[in-house]
C-alpha cells in the first residue's frame, strides 16, 4: 500500500517535473526566466514556458516576432530583442503584453513601426529602439497610451523627423535620447522642438543630438533649435509672402482712399442737410414767432 502510493507520488512529481521543465532547445530556463541569446535563432522558439517573465532574444537573426505566441506569455516584464534582423513590429505584435515593463528593439533593421503598437503598453517604464538606422520617423501618436513610459531611447535611429503629437501622452516620461539622428531642423519639425524647449526631459546625449540640415541650422543641439527654428519660420518670408502682404497694402490703400471719399461725400451732405435743416427751423421760427404774435397762444388747445 505505502509502496503504491510513493510510485504514485514520484509518477506525479516526474510529470511535474516534464511539464515545469518545458524549455526550448538551445535556450537556458531559470525560475521564470529564459536565455536564448546568441543561440544562433531564425525564428522565434517553441516550447517557451507560459510563465515567463522575463525572456531574452538577443544576438540571433530573428527577422518576426509573431503576435500569436507572444501573447501567450502574459506574465511576461521583460523582453530583450536587441541585435537581431527584426524589419517592422506592427499593431498587433505586443497585443498579449499588458505587463511588460522594458522592451528592447534596439540594433534592428526596423523600418516600420505600425500606429498603435505600444499602445497596449499601458506599464511600460523603458522603450529602447535604439540603432535602427531605417527608421526615418515614427507615426504619429506614436506612444499615446504610454503614460507610464519614463525612459525611452531614439539614438542612431535614421531619424528626420518626429511629430510632436508622438509624445502627447508621455507624462511620465524624464529621459530621452535623441543623439545620432540626421534631424532635419526645418519648419515641420518647429513643434517637436519647442516640445523638447518647454517639457524640460533630461537629455543626457544633449550636445551630441543636433540638426543635419538645413545649412542654417547644422550643429544645433536639437534640444535648442526652438528659439532659432521660431524665429526662422515666424520671420523668413518667401515671395508668395511678399505679394500677399503687397496685396494685403494695397487693400488697404485702396480701402482707406474710399473710406476718405465717403467722409468727404458724407460730411458735404450733412452740412447741405445741417444747412437747409437751419434754414428750415429758422423760417419755422418765424412762422411760429408771427403766429404767436398774432393769435393770443394757440398752443393749449392741441391737448
Ligand atoms: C546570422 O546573421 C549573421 C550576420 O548577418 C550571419 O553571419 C550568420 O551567419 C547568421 N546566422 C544564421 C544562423 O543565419
Ligand atoms: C539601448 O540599446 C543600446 C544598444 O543595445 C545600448 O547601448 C543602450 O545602452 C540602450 N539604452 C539604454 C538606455 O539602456
Ligand atoms: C488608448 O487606449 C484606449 C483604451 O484602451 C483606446 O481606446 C485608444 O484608442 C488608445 N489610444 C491610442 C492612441 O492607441
Ligand atoms: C522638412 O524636412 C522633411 C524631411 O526632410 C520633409 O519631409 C519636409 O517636407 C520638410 N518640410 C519643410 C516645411 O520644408
Ligand atoms: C558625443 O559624441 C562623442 C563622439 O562621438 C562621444 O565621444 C561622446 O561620448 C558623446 N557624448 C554623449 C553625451 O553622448
Amino acid at each position: 500500500m505505502l509502496y503504491l502510493s510513493l510510485s504514485w507520488l514520484l509518477l506525479v512529481l516526474e510529470l511535474g517535473l516534464v511539464l515545469g521543465s518545458k524549455c526550448p532547445t538551445s535556450c537556458q530556463c531559470l525560475a521564470q526566466e529564459v536565455l536564448c541569446s546568441g543561440a544562433g535563432l531564425t525564428e522565434y522558439p517553441d516550447n517557451l514556458p507560459l510563465d515567463t517573465r522575463r525572456l531574452s532574444l538577443a544576438h540571433n537573426n530573428l527577422t518576426v516576432l509573431p503576435s500569436l505566441e507572444l501573447g501567450l506569455l502574459r506574465d511576461l516584464v521583460f523582453l530583450d530583442c536587441s541585435h537581431n534582423q527584426l524589419k517592422e513590429v506592427l499593431e498587433s505584435t505586443f497585443a498579449g503584453l499588458i505587463r511588460l515593463l522594458n522592451l528592447d528593439l534596439s540594433c534592428n533593421q526596423l523600418t516600420v513601426v505600425g500606429p498603435g503598437t505600444f499602445s497596449p503598453l499601458h506599464g511600460l517604464l523603458q522603450l529602447n529602439l535604439s540603432h535602427n538606422p531605417q527608421l526615418q520617423t515614427l507615426p504619429p501618436n506614436a506612444f499615446g497610451n504610454d503614460s507610464a513610459l519614463q525612459l525611452l531611447d531614439l539614438r542612431h535611429a535614421g531619424l528626420h523627423r518626429l511629430d510632436r503629437t508622438s509624445f502627447s501622452g508621455l507624462s511620465a516620461l524624464n529621459t530621452l535620447y535623441l543623439s545620432g539622428n540626421p534631424w532635419s531642423c526645418n519648419c515641420s519639425l518647429l513643434d517637436f522642438t519647442i516640445f523638447l524647449l518647454v517639457k524640460h526631459h533630461s537629455y543626457p546625449d544633449e550636445l551630441n543630438a543636433t540638426c543635419s540640415e538645413p545649412v542654417e541650422m547644422a550643429g544645433w543641439p536639437i534640444a535648442e533649435a526652438g528659439n532659432p527654428l521660431r524665429y526662422l519660420c515666424l520671420t523668413n518670408l518667401n515671395v508668395l509672402d511678399y505679394l500677399f502682404l503687397f496685396l494685403i497694402g494695397f487693400c488697404i490703400f485702396v480701402g482707406g482712399t474710399l473710406a476718405a471719399w465717403m467722409t468727404g461725400v458724407c460730411a458735404v451732405l450733412y452740412q447741405r442737410a445741417l444747412h437747409t435743416a437751419e434754414e428750415e427751423d429758422e423760417e419755422e421760427h418765424l412762422w411760429n414767432h408771427s403766429r404767436m404774435q398774432a393769435g393770443h397762444d394757440s398752443f393749449p388747445h392741441f391737448i
